[in-house]
């Protein structure tokens, strides 16, 4: 939303959509041409939301309540906007965060079964108008993203097929819903999606800040 003088992306999509190889290349994209980027990330960007993130992931935190899950990403969102998106935002920098609050909407709302409604009220009260300008989903089947994820697997990651594909198929209802949110495929080569990443984002930039060089 246009509430600030910079522009906000995020990057969304299941684990193992090779969204964080995407958000690396995004960002190495955008400072060659001479914008003033924020790279960051959650759960996570701040000292305090990573010690969260560290809750949120431990495999060993099985008993772990939806909704106190819930309540732990917004508590690290809260400071995320706080310490780093909103002073970002209003320096008119370049944020883009792998993953913000689509995805509560897809693994908390769908994943986790909460729903639109429980998720649309924390964000309110948490994000407010501070929504991404746009938000870039990494669509893949939920078995093909397993068999790329492999190591370490968090407490997310070890939820399963089910799980997972029912994640992908809130963030495709989700995208068609929402004008804001666009969807990118990840069949092709992985030049083909950056090519895509960058055409979406460059028009997006084109309309709200010009490149200094
Ligand atoms: P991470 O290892 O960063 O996964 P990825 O590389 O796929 O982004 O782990 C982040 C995990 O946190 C991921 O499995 C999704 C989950 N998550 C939520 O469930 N809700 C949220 O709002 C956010 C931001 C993340």
């Amino acid at each position: 939303m246009q509430q600030t003088r910079g522009v906000f992306i995020a990057l969304e999509g299941i684990d193992g959509s090779g969204k964080s190889t995407h958000f690396r290349l995004l960002v190495q994209y955008l400072r060659c041409r001479g914008y003033t980027v924020c790279a960051t990330r959650e759960p996570g960007g701040t000292r305090i939301g990573e010690r969260v993130r560290a809750i949120l992931l431990d495999p060993g935190h099985r008993e772990l309540a939806p909704l106190a899950e819930l309540a732990l990403i917004y508590a690290a969102r809260a400071q995320h906007l706080a310490e780093v998106i909103r002073p970002a935002l209003a320096q008119g920098k370049v944020v883009v965060s792998d993953r913000y609050n689509l995805s509560s909407f897809a693994y908390q709302g769908y994943g986790r079964k909460l729903g639109l409604g429980l998720v649309g009220a924390m964000d309110a009260i948490v994000c407010g108008k501070t929504q991404p300008d746009l938000t870039l989903v990494f669509d893949v089947p939920a078995r093909a993203a397993l068999r790329r994820a492999t190591s370490h697997r968090s407490r997310f990651e070890r939820e399963g097929v089910a799980f997972l594909e029912r994640v992908r198929q809130g963030y495709l209802a989700l995208a068609a819903q929402r004008r804001r949110v666009k969807t990118i495929p990840t069949d092709g080569p992985a030049p083909d999606v950056q090519a895509q990443v960058r055409r979406a984002v460059s028009a997006l930039l084109q309309r709200r800040l010009p490149p200094r060089r």
